[in-house]
């Protein structure tokens, strides 16, 4: 029987869930699958809306990142939309600090310490081998998306005591929730 499918929508897995702690495979095989997931990966990141996705974040535990900054002004034109498979940083340069949040966070923002600048090494969607050189919001976000696959969220970053009043925070509204 022909099962047609039409939500490309993916759930966003979200703190605590153990799919965003655990380092993701590597792509070994560019199929169709994959490329379906691409899609469904950017179409869910337009909706939420964000930025960056990370396949774990649709509890697909793969190195397989997605990024858009088109939406961001300062960014416009400069980066078309990312595919990023079994990326790696090569080289960082420098810090700075900056205010981020995260799909799999839900209204949590926080100042995070990055590079200021990063060279990556990916494949590109048909397995081709890339280097991009960033800084500003895109260092940022590759940092992030890449930090997603290696099980890290952005709280690991953070300072003990800032870790300490986000984990209070969480435990507060999860028993709201409850
Ligand atoms: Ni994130």
């Amino acid at each position: 029987m022909l099962k047609i499918m039409t939500m490309a929508v993916r759930e966003i897995k979200t703190y605590p869930d153990p799919v965003l702690r655990n380092k993701t495979a590597r792509v070994e095989t560019i199929d169709d699958t994959i490329q379906r997931l691409i899609e469904d990966m950017v179409e869910t990141m337009h909706a939420a809306p964000g930025v960056g996705l990370a396949a774990n974040q649709v509890g697909v535990p793969l190195q397989l990142a997605v990024i858009d900054l088109s939406t961001r002004e300062e960014q416009e034109s400069r980066h078309p939309l990312l595919v990023l498979i079994n990326p790696e940083i090569l080289s960082t340069q420098g810090s700075v600090i900056a205010e981020e949040g995260c799909l799999s966070l839900p209204e949590y923002a926080e100042k995070i310490k990055r590079a200021a600048k990063v060279t990556v090494r990916a494949q590109d969607r048909r397995g081709k081998p890339f280097k991009i050189e960033a800084d500003g919001l895109m260092a940022k976000a590759l940092q992030h998306e890449i930090d997603h696959l290696n099980g890290l969220l952005l709280i690991d970053r953070l300072s003990t005591l800032k870790k300490d009043i986000f984990k209070r925070k969480y435990r507060k509204a999860a028993l709201q929730k409850a």
